[in-house]
């Protein structure tokens, strides 16, 4: 038996998106409500079909591209002489006040510069050595929830906390796992800080002392006073040699040879990647976790295949490749609920999408929320069916972008994959949840966000019952 898979409904009987104040304000509303419902409406309004690109009013210009070459032409175009950038973004100028020019925050020659010192710490090979911290993070919450099974529990924040121990294990060393959560908390003050500024009908400049900016600007300190600890005392063990290998101490290590980036500089990356890593990963479990929930015969094949796989023994990185199954699971959360759910730029000069003309100044939205569950591209568009990812099934590259394409590509996705197929390897064999007794819908904060929470009562894993 299978449940269908909660989404948003499109508003049944909108008419088209049209231009305007008028326009702006209803859409606006409708945005607000739920982000994922009114792009799910711009796909389909007066199309019998999905349609290629929409345009909707949102105070200025905006473009749903909903096409998966189009998507794929727009964010792999050249920066030099090329059509798109994250520059006059409200989202990007929002995190600048907490990123300043950090890799996600950074566009053109900076970005390109930073990119090229980060990315090797992120290459797939620099994963394998990292493998054993991700298992031994998910063996202890395993270990916890022993005592648990018949509990019901909050299932989004135990993957919070999951993550930020995978986290940690992955960039900065399982020893300072404590100051990592520390993070974890105050980044959910500051994602509300940051709804709050993209929620106002228009930006207030940072510098004028607007209560929502004052507190913003805190909170933001905060964080970085957080960093600037967990880096401080990375490089005094590096100094006396008792560093753990992850990504930090490698970085460090660059750094102190190199001089590249400078203290200010580095502590805006470290903060990137623990902002861009963290409710990422934490959301891509708790969906996985529910679509198991509530797709038993999935979870059994799961089960079997890591009995089959592992027997008694934990996962190491070989496996991640050999657990197929598993990485569909994977792959089709991400699929249904890719938790980031918007990618946006601005047209740099007018371009042609489809019979569509943007012009100059406009935002494109190109949504991997609505583009995963086109009927071009899925036999089963809205249902979870992981054999979407069986070997020789094929589809148009960027019809699948869960972590997004081209320069600003995600930079942690190997780490993401691996970490999410590891963590269920060594959960899902003696685990399961059963099916939320509360509808969930996905609605969005900063990622795409179960509504209202995702309470799942623990029970053992299919094979064992
Ligand atoms: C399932 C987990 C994850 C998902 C779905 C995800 C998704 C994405 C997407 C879609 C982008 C592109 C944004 C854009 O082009 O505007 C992105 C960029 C980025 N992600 Fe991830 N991400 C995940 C995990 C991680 C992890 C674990 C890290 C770091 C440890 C990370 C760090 C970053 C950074 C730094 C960028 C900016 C890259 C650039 O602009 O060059 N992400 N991510």
């Amino acid at each position: 038996m299978s449940h269908p898979v909660a989404s948003p409904s499109a508003a049944a009987g909108q008419p088209p998106a049209s231009r305007g104040l008028r326009a702006s304000l209803r859409n606006v509303e409708e945005f607000k409500a739920n982000p994922l419902a009114f792009y799910m409406r711009l796909t389909q309004d007066g199309e019998p079909g999905y349609r290629q690109v929409a345009f909707f009013d949102l105070f200025g210009p905006n473009y749903l591209v909903n096409d998966a070459d189009e998507a794929g032409r727009i964010l792999t175009s050249a920066i030099d002489g090329g059509s798109y950038t994250k520059d006059g973004l409200r989202f990007f100028e929002v995190m600048r006040r907490l990123l300043r020019r950090g890799l996600f925050t950074a566009e053109g020659d900076d970005h390109l510069q930073q990119r090229r010192i980060l990315q090797p710490s992120f290459q797939p090979k620099a994963m394998e050595e990292l493998a054993e911290g991700i298992v031994r993070a998910a063996a202890e919450t395993g270990a916890r929830w022993s005592s648990q099974v018949g509990a019901t529990l909050d299932v989004e924040g135990e993957m919070r906390n999951l993550a930020l121990d995978l986290l940690a294990e992955l960039l900065i060393g399982g020893d300072l796992r404590d100051d990592v959560h520390e993070f974890g908390a105050l980044n959910e003050e500051m994602e509300d800080r940051l709804i709050e500024a993209m929620g106002s009908p228009f930006l207030i400049p940072a510098w004028i002392p607007t209560r929502g900016n004052r507190r913003f600007a805190e909170a933001a300190a905060r964080i970085r006073a957080v960093v600037a600890r967990l880096i401080a005392r990375r490089r005094a063990g590096l100094e006396a040699a008792r560093a753990p290998d992850v990504v930090l101490t490698r970085l460090l290590a660059d750094e102190l040879r190199t001089g590249a980036m400078g203290e200010r500089q580095f502590q805006d990356e470290i903060t990137t990647l623990l902002v861009g890593g963290y409710k990422s990963t934490a959301l891509a479990l708790t969906w996985t976790w529910y679509l198991l929930a509530t797709h038993p015969d999935a979870s059994r094949r799961l089960a079997a295949e890591i009995s089959e796989q592992l027997g008694q023994r934990p996962p190491a990185f070989a496996d991640v490749r050999r657990l197929r199954y598993t990485r569909r699971v994977v792959q089709e959360a991400l699929r249904l609920y890719p938790p980031v759910w918007v990618v946006n730029r601005v047209a740099v000069r007018p371009d042609q999408v489809g019979d569509v003309t943007i012009p100059r100044g406009a935002i494109i939205a190109i949504s991997p929320y609505t583009l995963h569950r086109h009927p071009a591209h899925w036999s089963r568009p809205h249902d979870f069916h992981p054999d979407h990812f069986a070997e020789g099934v094929t589809r148009p590259a960027h019809a699948y972008l869960p972590f997004g394409a081209g320069r600003h590509k995600c930079i942690g996705n190997h780490y993401a994959m691996a970490a999410a197929v590891l963590a269920l390897a060594t959960l899902a064999g003696r685990y399961a949840f059963e099916p939320p007794t509360h509808p969930v819908v996905a609605n969005t904060r900063a990622f795409t966000t179960p509504d209202p929470g995702m309470r799942m009562r623990l029970t053992t894993a299919p094979t064992r019952i």
